[in-house]
């Protein structure tokens, strides 16, 4: 009888000092478990007089639902402050303004070149993806560049081992096209392109843009037309085109391209340095002999082809005086690009 009051002090002491309602159930179950304290007193029943054993019994019992209640009453206290407790820490203020989400933009050249892409494939061109890395047959050669022209010089072109090099125009895929397929042929190359070159306007990777077109009677008129319709839908509907009469390897007659400048209109002004005419590409026929390494016949077929430089026209399109802010990935930069 005296071990019931004992333990009873005890377990009240002890249930007292719980920090958590897990130090709690600890105790609870070192007084009330399977093998706690007050279960430990009925294994004791044997020992006791038979005639005191109710009592005793009855005893053992008040005790264990007397702690009960202490426990589960301590309990509710813990739970509810460890409630309040992770409410308090895990509290959100749903008035607070949200983060804004900022959605990223198109990169200049990119949106350049999804333009030019667009308008050539409604025009029927086909998109055609050259490989970067060629060698001197596709790159030079084939496109009729002699042997001892500046452009294959090591102080142009990226040189790889085993005679691969980093091409250096998007006209290598010319050959690669014409190589392959018969006539008609009418395909847009879009794609990077390497040289050894680094300044406000020139970096040492870039992106051009070929066209080529190849069937029969084509004539410059055709690549005169056509370019119309790319200065307008470019710059503005009412920018005006000019050739000019140039010189590539691979084209006869070759020609450079102006476009009448769509800043002051072709009046003059720093855009167009007063002269009211801006270049934007080479072009011109796709040279006879350009066709026959190709196995095309030039007395059957003649082509036209253009190329372009994707961050020029970039650069002009959107008033950017330096090459290097297409490639630093300023964020400040590329976000006024949203149109
Ligand atoms: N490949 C020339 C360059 O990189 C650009 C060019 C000029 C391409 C005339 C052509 C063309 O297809 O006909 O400077």
């Amino acid at each position: 009888m005296e071990d019931t009051e004992l333990i009873e002090n005890e377990a009240q002491r002890e249930a007292e000092t719980a920090q958590d309602s897990h130090a709690l159930y600890e105790i609870k179950m070192k007084f009330l478990g399977r093998t706690g304290k007050v279960t430990a007193l009925l294994k004791n029943m044997r020992e006791i007089e038979a005639d005191k054993r109710p009592a005793f019994g009855k005893r053992v019992n008040d005790l264990r639902e007397s702690l009960e209640r202490k426990f589960a009453l301590l309990e509710e206290k813990l739970k509810k402050r460890e409630l309040e407790r992770r409410l308090a820490a895990e509290e959100i203020d749903v008035t607070v303004p949200g983060r804004r989400f900022k959605p990223g933009a198109l990169h200049p050249v990119t949106r350049v070149r999804d333009k030019l892409v667009d308008l050539f494939a409604g025009i029927g061109f086909e998109v055609f993806e050259g490989p970067e890395i060629e060698d001197q047959y596709y790159n030079f050669t084939a496109l009729n560049t002699p042997e001892d022209h500046p452009a294959r010089d090591m102080q142009d072109t990226f040189y790889l081992s085993n005679g691969f090099l980093l091409r250096t125009q998007t006209s290598a895929g010319q050959i690669r096209v014409m190589e392959s397929r018969k006539p008609p042929i009418k395909i847009v190359s879009p794609g990077r392109v390497f040289r050894s070159d680094d300044d406000a306007t020139h970096s040492p990777m870039f992106h051009q843009m070929e066209g080529l077109v190849v069937d029969r009677g084509i004539t410059l008129c055709d690549l005169s037309g056509m370019l119309d319709e790319f200065a307008r839908a470019m710059f503005t509907k009412e920018t005006k085109t000019r050739l000019r009469p140039s010189y590539f390897p691979f084209t006869e007659p070759s020609v450079e391209v102006d476009v009448s400048c769509f800043s002051c209109g072709g009046k003059g002004c720093p855009l167009c340095k007063g002269t009211g005419w801006i270049e934007v590409l080479g072009a011109g026929m796709v040279n006879r002999k350009v066709l026959k390494n190709c196995g095309i016949d030039p007395d059957e077929y003649s082509g036209f082809a253009f190329g372009l430089g994707l961050e020029r026209i970039a650069m002009l399109k959107y008033g950017i005086n330096n090459i290097k802010l297409l490639t630093e990935n300023d964020v400040r930069f590329l976000a006024q690009f949203k149109d």
